[in-house]
């Protein structure tokens, strides 16, 4: 939002004038803790996790490590100081270097695409409800999901549709899990595409299972489903992202999705309470914002010029606006370095090799019932399960009260007991997690 009052702060800062608060020239960043992180030991020691637990849910919500932490405080300082012009200089200063852009930038530079194509959200929930809520759906068009997704997916999908008059379906990708297969689900996802399907909503790592889908598989089966339709009867992919973001391969947008949402606060430890929009510009430009975005100064001049805004919509229409918890959004760019230093292809090595050996040491006890695939290529950092004779809530209730391992339930209507390694954790934490299980026979 580029108000009159705004640009005449905003030059003054930039003229370098006395006036301006050293504290806000300390956009400055500490040397990253993940430099120092040459082991997973020194990785973990990034959080301040409570040592006397095994912490088997991270992903549930974000831990901070040391260099977001950082810049949360760093930020957090220079609003306690002076609120005004920390806001005014750091968010509203020129589009081309103010700090959502270099937010924007920093989320680009991780999953490929344009910083241009990326709204910024508060959390994966808000970024399926921007998609689904401006996606220009009319009555006659359907959605199609599956069965396996989470409740706010469903709720987006529901909420969207009866406005819009249109309709949704979900459709199971499997019967049973142990029989769930690539091939099958990629085929149940192109058989169940109607002449009316418009959107085919899919969530990359399913938290009731931990089944990861083949986004590229689908992607490319869809892609076969729309060469024979004309553009406006294009089916487009939406993919909730939020536990494959900062697990899988990071290059998403090469994945071929047309929109993708995610949470920055679970596996990619960004701050609590952010997150981020993907879309292809094409299917930005046919969107409809669903709130006013305080992002673009072309909606600002629109609005001051009583003139509609120009051009196909974008991105930076989409973000929700208004002030934010600005201290955790201007802190994103951290998390994503944290990431890149330490290295995506390692960070993905290390969680699918912990959790493939829980996987394993879980297949092989009779008194278990695994339900995650144990092919890697079907699995990711989840791993879902029952004890035979006991709950889902008597087994994770166990697990702490005899051993301090944090695992979780699935939020289901089908719930079991989860746990999940990431890079804050060890290969002898998951044997511990295996010993106590074992011996709940
Ligand atoms: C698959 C899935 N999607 C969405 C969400 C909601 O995420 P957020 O809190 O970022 O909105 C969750 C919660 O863990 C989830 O498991």
């Amino acid at each position: 939002m580029l108000s009159r009052r705004r640009l005449l702060v905003t030059s003054v800062l930039a003229a370098g004038a006395g006036a301006v608060p050293t504290a806000l020239a300390a956009e400055k960043k500490q040397p990253g803790g993940a430099e120092e992180a040459r082991d997973w030991g020194a990785v973990r020691r990034q959080f301040d996790l409570d040592p006397r637990y095994i912490h088997a849910g991270l992903f549930f919500l974000s831990s901070h490590p040391r260099p977001v932490r950082e810049a949360i405080e760093r930020y957090r300082r220079q609003l306690e100081a002076n609120p005004l012009h920390t806001v005014e200089h750091l968010a509203f200063s020129d589009p081309v270097n103010n700090i959502t852009t270099r937010v924007c930038n920093a989320i680009a530079t991780y999953i490929g695409g344009s910083g241009d194509d990326i709204a910024l959200t508060q959390n994966t929930t808000t970024g399926l409800g921007v998609i689904y809520q401006g996606l220009p759906l009319k009555p006659g068009d359907e959605v199609l999901t599956t069965a396996h997704d989470h409740f706010v997916h469903h709720e987006a999908i529901r909420l969207a549709t009866e406005r819009a008059g249109a309709t949704w379906r979900k459709v199971p990708l499997f019967d049973t899990y142990d029989s769930i297969s690539a091939d099958q689900l990629v085929e149940r996802l192109q058989q169940a595409i109607g002449s009316q399907t418009r959107v085919l909503g899919v969530t990359w790592v399913h938290s009731s299972s931990g089944l990861k889908l083949p986004l590229r598989r689908i992607s490319q089966a869809l892609a076969v489903v729309n060469r024979e339709r004309a553009p406006e009867r294009r089916v487009l992919l939406v993919v909730d992202g939020v536990h494959g973001l900062g697990v899988e391969e990071p290059d998403i947008v090469a994945m071929g999705v047309d929109a993708f949402s995610a949470g920055t606060h679970k596996w990619m430890f960004g701050p609590r309470g952010t997150g981020f929009v993907w879309a292809r510009p094409e299917v930005w430009s046919v969107m409809r914002p669903l709130m006013p975005s305080t992002s673009s100064a072309e909606l600002f001049y629109a609005w001051a010029g009583g003139r509609p805004p120009q051009g196909p919509a974008r991105a930076n229409w989409f973000s929700p606006g208004g002030f934010q918890a600005f201290e955790h959004h201007w802190a994103i760019p951290e998390a994503f370095e944290f990431h890149q230093a330490i290295g995506p292809q390692r960070i993905t090595e290390r969680i699918h090799a912990l959790n493939t050996r829980m996987r394993e040491g879980l297949a092989n006890m009779s008194h278990v019932t695994l339900y995650t695939p144990r092919a890697a290529e079907l699995a990711s950092g989840m791993v879902c399960f029952d004890v035979r004779g006991m709950t889902q809530q008597q087994v994770v209730q166990r697990l702490f009260e005899r051993h301090g391992i944090l695992g979780t339930t699935t939020p289901y209507a089908l719930s079991f007991a989860r746990v999940s390694f990431g890079i804050q954790n060890t290969p002898e934490e998951v044997e511990k997690t295996l010993a106590a299980i074992r011996e709940m026979v």
